[in-house]
């Protein structure tokens, strides 16, 4: 299994390239099924997750095309994706597939949508605490979905087709709204989604599906509003680019100081973590070119901080933060409300000599002087990005174990730090 080494203590300089969103990539992909006509996605990162989506895409017999690298692409361009679901050969999304990622279990809302009926196993996917699928069903009940959980699969049918309907979330859910507003973009009539989640990969995705002829109106606000068509057409979209991998470097450069360019990046999409990296000592600057960070000098400054659903502070940033905060020159303290079990990085970051304690869902961490290099290994995806951030400041050598996690949302990790400066390598086998 791939490790990587990491030599830490070094600054940051010089320019990071932001890839597509991992997050809007995938509905996005998942969005093809919706569709007899071909729809191109430019910008997809190319991620292990991705590569998994292909191949749960294909299961039900879409074609997808990886155009080839054209005259003056960049080095760092994202693929060019072709998906044409003209002929849905199976609409069943069978449990060794689905188990490997959670996101694939979303084929079940335009597979319902179009077909009438879908068969898809319950999810896997990190190992992030619980993650029910109840306010998915619960939409699509809504919808005029007929539910039936058997063996370990849920049963979806829908023979008359899909209705539009009042969906209000008792809690803001990522999945849930990207399932509702797939689905009834072709229910008949107009369906209304209260306390809808406001994340940019969700307005990515609705424009997506406008440009395929949906009528969807409100992405982007927690009132969305859904006129069903009869069907949709192929089109043409560009993913957005990754707040996460953004705000991500953004820590890796406050953590070793440094001065980096995050080329394509954009600020609306992240200002939450920018503004607690400028409380934390950090140099924001938003350019033409993307958002420029530095720390130089200064310590860090501690922080308190609660993650919350877009627009607040991102979950997927909560263990990056976390690992900058150990070298704070005082005491954070993080609360994580999202997930219940998001903690995973804690005991590993204590091998660097981090200070942390955990009590329910807050976390207090006691900035040190130093940290020292250690073998780690973690088991989600945000938290291993947290232990090259720690591996980075650290002083020694750190070994990151089992980086399959690194490799589902992160794209060239390696390749993008060491262009900054940084000792990263990658240790095959
Ligand atoms: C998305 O997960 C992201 N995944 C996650 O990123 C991200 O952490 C999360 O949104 C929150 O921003 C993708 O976009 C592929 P939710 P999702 O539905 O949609 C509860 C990463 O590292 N809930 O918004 O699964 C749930 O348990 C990943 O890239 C129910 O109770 O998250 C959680 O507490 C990890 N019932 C809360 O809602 C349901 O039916 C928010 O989950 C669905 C969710």
């Amino acid at each position: 299994m791939d490790r990587i080494r990491i030599n830490g203590g070094k600054e940051l300089h010089g320019t990071i390239p932001i890839s597509g969103a991992k997050n809007a990539a995938l509905p996005l992909m998942t969005a093809s099924l919706l569709t007899d006509e071909t729809l191109i996605l430019d910008n997809v990162p190319r991620l292990a997750d991705v590569a998994q989506l292909q191949r749960i895409l294909g299961n039900h017999g879409v074609d997808i095309m990886a155009a080839g690298k054209r005259a003056g692409d960049s080095e760092y361009q994202g693929q060019t994706l072709h998906i044409s679901a003209k002929n849905i050969i199976d609409t069943t999304a069978p449990y060794e597939l689905v188990s490997k990622m959670r996101a694939s279990f979303w084929v079940i809302a335009p597979l319902i949508a179009r077909m009438g009926e879908a068969k898809v196993s319950l999810p896997g996917g990190c190992a992030i605490g619980t993650r029910p699928v109840d306010l998915l069903i619960m939409a699509l009940e809504k919808l005029g979905a007929a539910i039936a959980i058997d063996g370990g699969y849920v049963l979806a049918r829908a023979p008359q087709g899909l209705r539009g309907a009042a969906i209000a979330f008792p809690k803001v859910t990522v999945s849930g709204t990207h399932v509702a507003l797939m689905a009834a973009t072709l229910a008949r009539g107009t369906t209304v989604i209260d306390n809808a989640a406001r994340e940019p990969e969700i307005v990515d995705v609705a424009d997506c599906l406008n440009k395929m002829g949906a009528h969807i109106a409100g992405a982007g606000t927690s009132r969305i509003v859904v006129e069903g068509v009869a069907r949709l057409g192929g089109a043409r979209h560009t993913v957005l680019p990754d707040r996460i991998e953004t705000g991500t470097y953004a820590m890796a450069v406050a953590m070793t100081g440094g001065d980096v360019m995050l080329a394509g990046a954009r600020p609306e999409l992240l200002q939450a973590a920018l503004d607690v990296l400028v409380e934390a000592g950090a140099t924001v600057t938003p350019t033409n070119e993307g958002i420029r960070i530095a720390r130089n000098g200064s310590g860090i400054a501690p922080v308190e901080v609660t993650t919350a659903p877009f627009p607040g502070f991102p979950t997927d940033l909560q263990a990056q933060l976390m690992a900058l905060m150990t070298r704070a020159r005082g005491t954070s303290h993080i609360t994580e409300t999202i997930f219940e079990n998001r903690f995973m990085h804690v005991q590993e970051l204590a091998r660097f000599g981090a200070r942390i304690q955990l009590d329910g869902e807050t976390a207090t961490i006691q900035g040190v002087e130093a940290l020292r290099g250690a073998p780690v290994m973690a088991t989600d995806l945000r938290a291993s990005v947290s232990l090259v951030i720690a591996g980075l400041a650290a002083e020694g050598e750190t070994m990151v174990n089992r980086i399959y996690h690194l490799d589902r949302g992160f794209e060239r990790l390696e390749e993008k730090l060491s262009g900054c400066g940084a000792v990263i390598e990658r240790i095959t086998g």
